[in-house]
This record gives C-alpha cells, sequence and structure tokens, in this order.
C-alpha cells in the first residue's frame, strides 16, 4: 500500500472519535488536536499523526493580528478552510463557524455551516455556546452536519466576561457550564472544546458526557487536547499563558534566519556563484 493510501485507509472521521469515547478510550489514545490556518502546516501536522485539524477562528488573532476574534468573517473562514482541507488527508477536518455567523438566527447558523462545508471542505463544523444554541445544533446534526461544541472561556463572548478570563470558578458558573455541555450534547455534538475551566470540572464534565472532550487549558483529564499551533510552535515568543507548552521555538528560529539572510544580503554573500546560473 502506498503511503498515500495508507493514510487514507487510516482516514480518521467522526465515528472514530466517538468510538474512542464510547469504546472507552484506554490510556495513550487521547485525541491530539492543533489548529491550522493554511496549507502548509495543514500538511505538516497531517503528516506527523496529529488526529483532528481545527481552522479556529483563532486566525483573526493569530494571522490576521486583531485583539481578538470577533472581526473574523465567514468568508475569511471559507477561505482558510479550503486552503487547510488541501493539506489534510488523514486527520479529520473541523471550520469554527465565526461570530454572528449563527447567533442571531438558526437559519444563519445553517446557511453558514453549509457554506464551511460545501465551499471550506471542512467535514464538521465548530460552534461556541451552550443551551441557547443546543436548537441549532440539534439541526444541523439532523441535516448531517457533525457538530463539535465548545464551553466554558468562549473567545466570541470575551466583551461578555470581560476579557479572556478562567471560567467556571464559581458555583454558579460551574453548574452553568455543566448544563451547557449536557445541552450540546443531548442535541448531538460528537465532540465538546472545553476551554480555560478548572481541572477538575472538565474531569467532572468528561465524566457526565458520553461526547468526546477536548481541553484547552482544561487540564489531563479530557478526552483530547487542542493547541493553537502558533502557541505549539512559539511563533509569538512573547506569549507564554501558563495552559501552553512550547515545543519549539519557531519564532527566534524564522527571526535569526530573516537576520542571517539580511547580513548575508547586505554583505555580498548571497548568493554565491553555486546559487547563480551560469
Ligand atoms: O479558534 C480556535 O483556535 C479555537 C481553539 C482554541 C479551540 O477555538
Amino acid at each position: 500500500m502506498t503511503h498515500a493510501a495508507a493514510q487514507v485507509a487510516s482516514k480518521i472521521t467522526t465515528a472514530t472519535l466517538r468510538a474512542r469515547k464510547t469504546g472507552g478510550t484506554p490510556a495513550g489514545e487521547k485525541t491530539a488536536m492543533v489548529t491550522a490556518y493554511d496549507v502548509v502546516f495543514a500538511r505538516l501536522a497531517d503528516d506527523a499523526g496529529i488526529d483532528a485539524v481545527l481552522v479556529g477562528d483563532s486566525l483573526g488573532m493569530v494571522v490576521q493580528g486583531e485583539r481578538s476574534t470577533l472581526p473574523v468573517s465567514l468568508d475569511d473562514m471559507v477561505y482558510h478552510s479550503r486552503i487547510v482541507s488541501r493539506g489534510v488527508r488523514r486527520a479529520h477536518l473541523i471550520g469554527d463557524l465565526p461570530f454572528m455567523s449563527y447567533q442571531a438566527s438558526t437559519e444563519d447558523g445553517m446557511r453558514a455551516a453549509g457554506r464551511l462545508m460545501k465551499e471550506g471542505r471542512v467535514e464538521a463544523v465548530k460552534l461556541e455556546g451552550g443551551v441557547e444554541v443546543a436548537e441549532l445544533v440539534r439541526r444541523l446534526v439532523r441535516a448531517g452536519i457533525p457538530v463539535m461544541g465548545h464551553v466554558g472561556l468562549t473567545p466570541q463572548s470575551i466583551h461578555q466576561f470581560g476579557g479572556f478570563k478562567v471560567q467556571g470558578r464559581t458555583q454558579d458558573q460551574r453548574a452553568r457550564i455543566l448544563e451547557d455541555a449536557r445541552a450540546i450534547a443531548d442535541a448531538g455534538a460528537y465532540a465538546l472544546v472545553l476551554e480555560a475551566v478548572p481541572h477538575a470540572l472538565a474531569a467532572e464534565i468528561t465524566g457526565a458526557v458520553p461526547v468526546l472532550t477536548i481541553g484547552i487549558g482544561a487540564g489531563p483529564s479530557c478526552d483530547g487536547q487542542v493547541m493553537v499551533m502558533h502557541d505549539l510552535l512559539g511563533l509569538e515568543p512573547s506569549w507564554k499563558p501558563r495552559f501552553v507548552r512550547r515545543y519549539a521555538e519557531m519564532g527566534k528560529a524564522v527571526g535569526a534566519a530573516f537576520a542571517a539572510y539580511a547580513a548575508d544580503v547586505r554583505a555580498g554573500r548571497f548568493p554565491s556563484d553555486q546559487e547563480s546560473y551560469e
């Protein structure tokens, strides 16, 4: 079997991910998910054996330089999802529904999700919220669109929270997040992102819902983890919150490479005769 054929044979689907939960994921079989925004990093993640690639609306912050995810448009998400899809063969591919593409009405959400699937080529959509979006999740699932939920710190509600703050520290917040997680699971979502919640709450939710939980800043008890690729790769050297583990220092490496190139050009060391045509 060729490498490409083997990759496609082991394709990760929503069925694979569901089975990891219902089959009682043995230790060591957790799900590893990362974000990607272009074909180069999507292909690198896929080739490295990452299980799921998320085209996150975090692209507003890490790619577009905005202070939040709110300005990201559905067109932006469709564009980035489509180019990421060209680099993903084996991994499961999810696209984020951006702010105000689904909050105003269920119909808006259905159409936005349809565009992400048809034009963005994603295999599932992710949306933020709990009880208030449960009806939309139900309709999407009935229409054949797999949904990943997202509760806890939901960045599209950043102004409601008053900043990027850990959620679920008070009894009221804990009860609300648990209720939201249950509502999304009951509505038919196949997975649920838990963002920036105390690890005891993430463990409780992971035990309470029959769907895969994917944590970010939610501790080790979740069924899987997700990281923004820029954080994992150290592309922004000045940004290192507590929940991030850096697996590379690419920001520093790329800066050094650019500086070495500029120095070589200025000193006349690049290009050499070997790098020039006869
Ligand atoms: O937009 C994003 O990258 C996300 C992840 C942080 C889960 O929602």
